[in-house]
This record gives C-alpha cells, structure tokens and sequence, in this order.
C-alpha cells in the first residue's frame, strides 16, 4: 500500500501565512501520480477556501477538515455540516483527534456519527485513536485502541467503510512531545488494529484500509516508521506547517516505503 501523509494544522495560520505555506509548497512538491492522492493538508476553515485555491495545481493533494457535524442541516449554532464543506472542495475529515477527546468531551458514539456523515457525503473519515501515557504505563494501549476502534466505527458497514475509511494510531504521550513512538511500538498497536479491521470488514477489505500512525513524525523518524507492515502513512501535527519540512517528510515517507 503506498504510504498517505497529511497534515493537521489545528487552530494555526492567518490567510496570509496559508498563502505563504502553499507558494512555498507548491514550488518544493513533486507530485507522486496523478490518479493516486497520497498527501493531505486540513487546514483551519477559515484557510480552507484560500488552500484550496492554491493548491489546484498541485495534483495528488487532498484538502481537508478537523471535525464536521453529523446531521445536514439544522439548529446546531456553530457547527459545520459533512455537505457544506464537500462543497469547498473537502475531501477528507479527521474525527475524534485526542484534542477533540480531551478538551472538548467527544465520544466514540459521536465519531461514529461523524463518520457516517462523511462517508455519505463522499469524504473519507481519517478515524483517531490513541491511548493516554497513563494508559500506556499502565500497559493498556491495545485494549483502549480497540475499544476505541470498535466503538468509532459502530454503524460503518463494509460496504460503506470501503475506499474511503482511514484509522490513524495516535498515541497522546507522542503528540507534540517530540518523543514519537518507537518504530516497534507503533508496528505491534498498527498490527492489533489490522487484524481488528480484518475480523469487523474481513481481510480483503481490512488488509486496504490505510492505517496512519501521528505523534511527532518528522523528516527524520518517517522512513524507519513507514517501513513498518501495518504503518501506511502519517498523521503530521507539528513538521506539517512548515512547507519545507512537509515536502521533506513526504519524499522521505515515499522514498522508504518504496525500498
Ligand atoms: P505532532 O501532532 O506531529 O505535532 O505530534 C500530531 C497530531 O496531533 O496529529
């Protein structure tokens, strides 16, 4: 499976340091093949439009979101529709990233519903999981991922999960620390998750479905990472806001998975 690599902006970037970051992109990017998008930016929303706009001509890069709402339409002040961003060109949608779990209350069951949404407005749900570092200590990673997991994707049926689902592993204690997972932790939780996806979708399905890792990747660390079986990409906080260290992560991440 080639190796998918997007970055997650979080809450950063005013439109004029957006612009600077895809001028900067798109003169560093090669793109991979036309018919195969294997890089990813979710910027704020306010940047979506203005990112989007940029980056036309970069073939192979998908534009996406953080979060979206589950229903179509209606009284949810401050909430944004599955269907009002797929017409700003989103393709993908990160669900139930640990900021989103922690900060702010989000539940398994309201992923699932999220995920749905975006399955059904034709926008592929990037899944989060990941254990706490007491969790981690505690020797718990692999039952709260699976637990996670199941729950996140209550309601997804094969038929839905297919060509579009992506689960990304994301270890609290790694985010943002500096200390990514090592290349053999991060390889045994993706083949726990791998072999959960076969048993819910069955394998020919569960084998295709791209498992990201996220947690302090960085141009140094991707390639001993994506070499990994089960490891299919990167969920990219940090080294994704700077245009040079994205593209230099990207050519590092396809370099090694194609050796
Ligand atoms: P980081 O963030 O790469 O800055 O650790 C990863 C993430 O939150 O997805």
């Amino acid at each position: 499976m080639k190796p998918i690599f997007i970055a997650n902006w979080k809450m950063n970037k005013l439109l004029a340091e957006a612009r600077d970051f895809c001028r900067q992109f798109q003169d560093l990017y090669t793109p991979l093949e036309p018919q195969f998008k294997d890089v990813g930016i979710a910027p704020p929303l306010t940047a979506l439009p203005t990112v989007n706009e940029e980056l036309l001509q970069s073939r192979g890069v998908m534009i996406g979101v953080q979060n979206l709402h589950w229903e179509q339409n209606g009284a949810h002040t401050g909430e944004i529709s599955a269907q009002m961003v797929r017409e700003l060109g989103t393709e993908f949608a990160i669900l139930g990233h640990s900021e989103r779990r922690q900060f702010y209350g989000e539940s398994s069951e309201a992923v699932s519903k999220r995920a749905l949404a975006s399955i059904k407005n034709n926008i592929r749900p990037i899944v989060c999981i990941g254990e706490s570092k007491s969790q981690y200590e505690d020797g718990l990673s692999e039952k709260v991922c699976i637990t996670q997991l199941r729950e996140s994707l209550a309601g997804i049926s094969s038929e839905k999960a297919k060509g579009k689902l992506i689960i990304a592993y994301e270890p609290i204690w790694a985010i943002g620390t500096g200390l990514a997972a090592t290349p053999e932790i991060a390889a045994n939780i993706h083949a726990v998750i791998r072999k959960e996806l076969n048993a819910t979708f069955g394998a020919s399905l569960g084998e295709t479905i791209p498992i990201l890792y996220g947690g302090s990747t960085k141009p140094s660390n991707i390639a001993a990472l994506v070499q990994q079986k089960n490891v299919n990409g990167a969920l990219v906080g940090g080294s994704g806001l700077e245009a040079d260290s994205f593209v230099e992560l990207i050519a590092e991440g396809r370099k090694a998975s194609s050796l």
